[in-house]
């Protein structure tokens, strides 16, 4: 008696009976293959290879494939589920680091201004000198931004840091220089002229213990280059135009007309007119040309600046000596509570 297979496998798509019973292992959208069971004999019209099996290997051949899908499966999940707990445990390390960097960085940041402020107290009145460097150097700068590709948002926010160290070096010079009312005799502005090397070598022996930072060679150029005067006839190496850096041919404006429009110990403060007419006289000459366009087009801001500086300065002197009160008022509570406890 010819008995036909009751269960056939095929690999025929054009079949719809075929399609009806089949059975696809497939994962991820790949097609792994099929398993296709039909109770007749199915007419193929394809030359697609077919099988005939009886009934138990097909079952066991099921069952097999059930299992590997399901094998394959959990492995699957399993694996998603290992790179999401490890894409998230990377992701919350990247975000500690940087707010470790970051808060760092400002710790840095603020002790650097704060020692470049000492020096600064030993020839202005406040060591608001540097606070106004600061504010003046961000306004050229965004003012240049357009025409110096260099500058960009971090490379300002480096610039307002950097020039507080511009005149670090001064720490070096004696009083008797330093604060001396009237013009200088040759050989104290010799000495005098020594704060830019001084300034310049201290930041270069911080750098050669810690290696290269952005924030630290721009530092290094401004105090060292901060005299220097486009024509070449600046000091101490008499650079000329754009071998002097950008941030130190902004910062070196800056200074100038701060130091212009305040009252030191040895001179009195000059008009803002007449410190724009002063600075404008040095165009190509003292000062960069670009610089000085930046400066013309933000010349109300500088005087903002000063005029706001001015009005807070005796509020400053106020507030330093409540803050330095309540500085001692909050550790002696704590002290008590140590005491206490
Ligand atoms: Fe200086
Ligand atoms: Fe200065």
């Amino acid at each position: 008696m010819n008995t036909k297979p009751a269960i056939e496998i095929a690999f025929r798509p054009q079949s719809r009976r075929a399609f009806m019973t089949a059975v696809l292992i497939a994962q991820s959208g790949l097609l792994l293959g099929s398993v296709l069971l039909t109770d007749k004999w199915v007419q193929s019209n394809v030359s697609l290879p077919q099988f005939q099996v009886d009934k138990l290997f097909v079952l066991e051949l099921s069952i097999a494939l059930c299992v590997l899908t399901l094998t394959a499966t959990i492995f699957y999940l399993a694996s998603r589920r290992y790179k999401d707990a490890l894409e998230q445990s990377n992701q919350q390390l990247q975000d500690e680091v940087h707010r470790q960097v970051s808060n760092s960085l400002q710790k840095r940041n603020a002790l650097i201004h704060g020692l470049a402020k000492l020096a600064d107290y030993r020839d202005t009145d406040t060591g608001d000198h540097l606070d106004r460097i600061g504010h003046y150097a961000r306004v050229l700068a965004t003012q240049l931004k357009p025409k110096h590709p260099i500058i960009t948002d971090e490379w300002i926010d480096r610039l307002v840091l950097a020039s507080s160290l511009h005149d670090i070096g001064k720490v070096g010079i004696p009083d008797n220089v330093l604060l001396k009312p009237g013009r200088l005799s040759d050989e104290e502005r010799a000495i005098m002229e020594k704060h830019t090397l001084i300034g310049g070598e201290t930041l270069l022996s911080i750098r050669n213990k810690f290696g290269s930072d952005e924030f630290l060679d721009m530092g290094i150029e401004i105090a060292l280059q901060h005299h220097e005067k486009v024509d070449g006839s600046g000091y101490p190496f008499q650079l000329v135009g754009e071998n002097i850096s950008l941030a130190a041919r902004i910062v070196a404006l800056a200074d100038v007309y701060d130091a212009l429009t305040t009252a030191r110990v040895y001179k009195d403060a000059m008009s803002h007119q007449k410190a724009i007419s002063i600075i404008q006289d040095g165009r190509g000459s003292h000062f960069d040309t670009d610089v000085v366009d930046a400066f013309d087009s933000t010349q109300d801001e500088f005087d903002q600046i000063r005029h706001h500086s001015q009005q807070t300065h005796e509020l400053k002197r106020i507030d330093i000596e409540a803050a330095a009160r309540i500085f001692m008022e909050e550790n002696n509570s704590l002290s008590t509570l140590r005491r206490a406890a």
